[in-house]
């Protein structure tokens, strides 16, 4: 099977994108060469295309290739159920390079590994789209000179907008910073900025948006920056140094260009679909200080682009899908004729992989990946990933790029499993090079499979009922003393149960003020990137307004603060809060992030090997409240 695919635009290094751009300066010279002679080209859109699928169709024959088109597969045999990795395999007999969009997150790395030709995404569901990306650069750099440097504004459906993914991917990588002014409830999901800070150390902070949001939106806007203040500054958001310093970073920014993008309502619930969407208009153009900025959009627009628009020079938007052809003349020769020394992304070269020893095993969280909708196609793969000394193992996926937590962690020779702790990292990394490694979503799961538990050191409690509930209590009651005003208060718990603690407050601060007040929580990892309303619980009540409110984030235990931090980053693309005070049950130090708790119920001194374990009622089969230290007995100690 060749490696030369396109399914991320980290399939391509930016010296490989730059060769691309010189190839499609000289797309006359491809067309009269005919280098594509004797190809066939084989297009599979399962979701529909004006753009991506006449333009790749066009660019094949004017290099003098052919091309057998699928342009709605509901009628093709995958209206019968025919499978993704059946189809690929197919259709690699009938052409030399397929062009695939599918619906599902990760359909196309399904296919590119399923089929014996080369493969391009032209889209996955709201994952990537690295072809319209290439278009873009091409664009930003025929009008703008130089990419690094640049700062472009990306507007509207920052979630489901696959556009936007791959190309704050690649502005990242070409040195652009990026405003993020999203649709509200619509910001960039949250593995797409650990993304971003991860491989390419760009970090999040808040702007004074007035600006943009007086001419475009009322949802606030972020600049994403390599090496600029950290958004966990925000946490003590009357630290006037620090906005100070961020505001002046911003204050007199020249906005190269604004990349809108159309609501996704494909992607959405109905419920979402509705609402204010972003609109760039008159007021726009009128702007002096927008002289020089230019309007993009992958196409097609709904109502976010005004016609006015389309006589101005600053609207360059036909220009960009004009480009789409002599990109992808450019892209399809690059993989045919140069397709073979084509890099592998960066990311799957440096990687850790896991694969599953059993047919069973962790599943994305993703509910739109095709890993959940089409397993048969795929294979249970992840790259491992370590948060830190003393933080979490948490698995990438290899199809849709979902970040999750692992949970329980398994032996396949010893058949023992017991939950993930980094004191199990040297054995950890021993099973994996064995390959007996496995990792469980449950314990149903590990026993299924016919694993047993390992055994854990002592315990000893340091917590009862009645002082897990004397400590709530007293929280509620600190609260309550320190609001202002309880009409701006917006209680949030960190699933799991910092979520229940996080109802439990709002019980004690409803039966003090005779009142109910709204709560809300969120998820570190996994599929929930947003916060949930929790009460009232009316899906009709769209996204939670954090403008002007008052948070308390609520968590159980706080250690080394990489939780708080993460939860801070997701709050923070919600909205922009007036503060965020954090209360946790109890701190055990150890904290490798600055991050001080305003409400604690107990400070316990623990060693750095020790565990904490909070059982809460709600969830306990004995439906007792303690809280248990204990120490891990090493599985290689352990073998009982
Ligand atoms: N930009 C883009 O992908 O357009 P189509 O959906 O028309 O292909």
């Amino acid at each position: 099977m060749t490696t030369a695919n396109l399914v991320s635009i980290a399939d391509l290094s930016n010296d490989e994108i730059e060769e691309i751009f010189d190839l499609a300066d000289a797309s006359d010279k491809l067309r009269s060469k005919k280098v594509g002679h004797g190809k066939i080209m084989a297009t599979l859109f399962y979701e529909p295309s004006t753009r991506t699928r006449l333009s790749f169709e066009s660019s094949m024959q004017r290099l003098g290739g052919t091309v057998i088109s699928c342009s709605d597969m509901q009628a093709s045999s995958a209206a019968k159920g025919e499978s993704v990795a059946d189809t690929a395999k197919v259709v690699s007999s009938y052409a030399d390079v397929l062009v695939v969009r599918h619906y599902w997150d990760g359909a196309v790395q399904a296919v590119a590994e399923h089929a014996d030709v080369q493969v391009i995404n032209a889209g996955d569901g709201g994952h990537e789209h690295p072809s319209q990306t290439l278009c873009d650069l091409y664009t930003l750099r025929k009008e703008k000179g130089e990419l690094k440097g640049l700062n472009v504004v990306i507007c509207g459906d920052l979630k489901n907008g696959r556009t936007i993914h791959s190309l704050v991917y690649a502005l990242a990588r070409f040195g652009a910073n990026v405003v993020t002014l999203a649709a509200n409830g619509m910001e960039l999901p949250h593995y797409v900025l650990e993304r971003l800070e991860r491989e390419f150390q760009y970090t999040l902070a808040p702007v004074a948006s007035d600006d943009l949001s007086a001419v475009v939106t009322e949802t606030d806007a972020f600049y994403l920056t390599p090496k600029q203040p950290h958004q966990l500054a925000l946490f003590t958001a009357l630290d006037s140094t620090i906005q100070t310093r961020i505001t002046s970073l911003v204050s007199g920014l020249r906005y190269d260009a604004f990349y809108m993008t159309r609501k996704q309502k494909e992607r959405m619930p109905n419920s979402a679909a509705a609402g204010d969407y972003p609109i760039i208009g008159s007021k726009f153009l009128r702007e002096h200080r927008f002289k020089d900025t230019v309007v993009m959009h992958p196409l097609p627009r709904v109502d976010e682009l005004s016609p006015e628009l389309d006589k101005d020079r600053r609207g360059i938007y036909f220009k960009q899908a004009a480009y789409g052809v002599p990109i992808r003349m450019a892209l399809l020769h690059f993989l045919f004729e140069k397709g073979r020394r084509a890099r592998i992304s960066k990311t799957a070269n440096s990687s850790v992989l896991f694969e599953s020893p059993h047919p069973i095993g962790p599943h994305c969280p993703n509910l739109k990946c095709i890993t959940v909708n089409e397993p048969g196609s795929t294979r249970l793969r992840f790259e491992l990933q370590s948060e830190g000394p003393s933080g979490a193992l948490i698995l990438r996926c290899l199809y849709c790029d979902h970040r999750f937590k692992a949970q329980l962690v398994g032996q396949a020779t010893s058949k023992k499993y017991c939950a993930y702790d980094i004191a199990l990292a040297d054995s950890i990394a021993r099973w994996l090079k064995n390959g007996e490694l496995a990792i469980f979503d449950s314990i149903k799961q590990a026993e299924e499979l016919g694993y047993g538990p390992y055994k854990s050191g002592p315990r000893r409690a340091i917590m009862d009922q009645a002082e897990v509930d004397s400590a709530i209590q007293q929280i509620s009651a600190q609260i309550l003393s320190d609001c202002a005003d309880p009409d701006r208060l917006l209680i949030v718990g960190v699933k799991t149960n910092g979520s229940m603690i996080a109802q439990r407050i709002a019980t004690h601060l409803e039966r003090a003020q005779k009142r109910k007040f709204e709560l809300a929580e969120l998820e570190t990892y996994g599929a929930g990137e947003d916060l949930r309303r929790v009460f009232p619980a009316d899906p009709e009540l769209g996204p939670i307004q954090l403008r002007d409110r008052s948070i308390i984030l609520v968590d159980d235990v706080i250690h080394t603060g990489r939780t708080v931090k993460t939860a801070l980053s997701i709050i923070f693309r919600s909205g922009r809060p007036q503060s965020v005070r954090l209360a946790v049950l109890l701190d055990r130090g150890h904290r490798q992030i600055p991050v001080k708790p305003n409400y604690v119920g107990k400070h316990i001194p623990t060693a750095d090997h020790e565990r904490v374990r909070v059982h809460l009622r709600e969830l306990e089969p004995d439906g007792v409240d303690k809280v248990l230290v204990y120490s891990i007995i090493s599985p290689g100690e352990n073998r009982s």
